[in-house]
């Protein structure tokens, strides 16, 4: 299979940044990928998710299968044209999100089968039908192997079975993926906050490399509930058995400060629904933590929402007119505070890559853990 070539340009610690390059475009790492779940980056428009700077989005497997149905986006022509997307894009495998929405799965040695969030319909998925519709119908450009979230908490009897199924997952869906000039398939190492799990995981995955082997590597199972600092012990206990030449990403993650943490330990990826999601719920982002716009310290703040963000959303209106939308239940508040936190998340990574050129990443970290001042728990 193609691996895309993965150029690291320079190093600080385990921080590492560089560039991801596929036949659609480069992917500048540390990356974060807006969330197209249903094939839209919700409230966006497209030239608006690249105008932030972003690479490369995010589409779901579980809910394209669903809703238009996977086999009606081929016809469409695939989902770049689909949805008017012509940069590279990642599908997540559908495994994660049966475990978070499905009614009533049903997990065998074969595959998954689930009730429908939208109609209770009844579906299945497979490692090699989730291939299937990720590279072949919806034509993703990285596409993600089938696995199990574990649950959190659980024992390490149950981690440990669970994590063996995703590996078997994984080699069937290496297998099914085959040979393919301008598509990837990543890896996901699970194993709960074990660290002996997340270890034989992620060797076993990297020892795949001899039968053709991952694009890249990612880690799930982490921001189910264990904190964050449980979560920056796993990923440091985890990214050192990954391979220093491959992309490593960390599935649904997160709060800025997460970003930071997970960047320090050797994270190259990540994606998460938080700029989006909690925009229309008139959450704004900064380096200091989330604030809610609706507050009424607002009502007549005519400041722009930061005008240190080179976005429209973030400097052409106030304050105190979003404070308004959102309100108001206007739709245009959540457009605006969605592109505006995609514009900061982007922006924060853009800062965070030139930190790391720079060789001052080191301090950057310590500046923003200074600055955050929301709980991290
Ligand atoms: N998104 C967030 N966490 C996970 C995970 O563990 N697996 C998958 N497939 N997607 C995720």
């Amino acid at each position: 299979m193609a691996k895309f070539p993965f150029d690291i340009h320079a190093t600080e610690g385990a921080a590492r940044t560089g560039v991801l390059r596929t036949a659609r475009g480069d992917i500048r790492t540390p990356a974060f990928m807006p969330v197209g779940t249903a094939g839209t980056v919700k409230g966006v428009y497209m030239d608006q998710v690249r105008q932030t700077g972003a690479d490369i989005i995010l589409g779901n497997t579980y809910h394209l299968m669903l809703r238009p149905g996977a086999e009606r986006v081929a016809r469409m022509g695939g989902l770049h044209k689909f949805g008017g997307w012509d940069g590279p894009i990642l599908t997540d495998s559908g495994g994660f999100q049966v475990w978070s929405l499905s009614k009533l799965r049903k997990m065998t040695e074969e595959g998954v089968t689930f009730q429908s969030h939208l109609d209770g319909s009844k579906h299945m998925l497979s490692p090699e039908r989730s291939i299937e519709i990720q590279a072949d119908l919806l034509g993703a450009d990285i596409s993600m192997q089938l696995d199990e979230c574990t649950d959190f908490p659980v024992s390490y009897d149950k981690a440990a079975q669970s994590m063996e199924l995703s590996l078997r997952w994984g080699k069937r869906s290496l297998a099914a993926f085959g040979e393919r000039s301008d598509q990837t398939l990543f890896a996901i190492v699970q194993g709960s906050n074990f660290p002996e799990l997340r270890k034989l995981s992620a060797e076993a995955s990297v020892a795949e490399d001899t039968a053709g082997g991952y694009g890249g590597f990612a880690i799930g199972g982490l921001a189910v509930g264990e904190g964050h600092s449980a979560m920056c012990e796993t990923l440091s206990v985890t990214t050192p058995y990954l391979p220093a030449d491959r992309p490593r990403y960390l599935m649904g993650v997160g709060k800025p400060i997460d970003i930071v943490e997970a960047v320090y330990r050797g994270v190259d990826m990540f994606d998460c629904v938080i700029p989006t999601r909690s925009g229309r719920h008139g959450q704004v982002w900064t380096d200091q933590g989330p604030y809610n716009i609706k507050r009424a310290e607002f009502a007549e703040n005519q400041e722009p929402l930061d005008d240190a963000i080179q976005c429209p959303a973030s400097q052409d209106y106030t304050k105190a007119y979003v404070h308004h939308l959102i309100r108001s239940g206007e739709l245009l508040g959540a457009m605006i505070l969605s592109w505006h936190n995609i514009a900061y998340f982007e922006d924060l990574m853009a800062r965070i890559r030139a930190s790391i050129a720079a060789g001052t990443f080191e301090s950057f970290v310590t500046e923003f853990r200074a600055n955050w001042s929301q709980p991290t728990t």
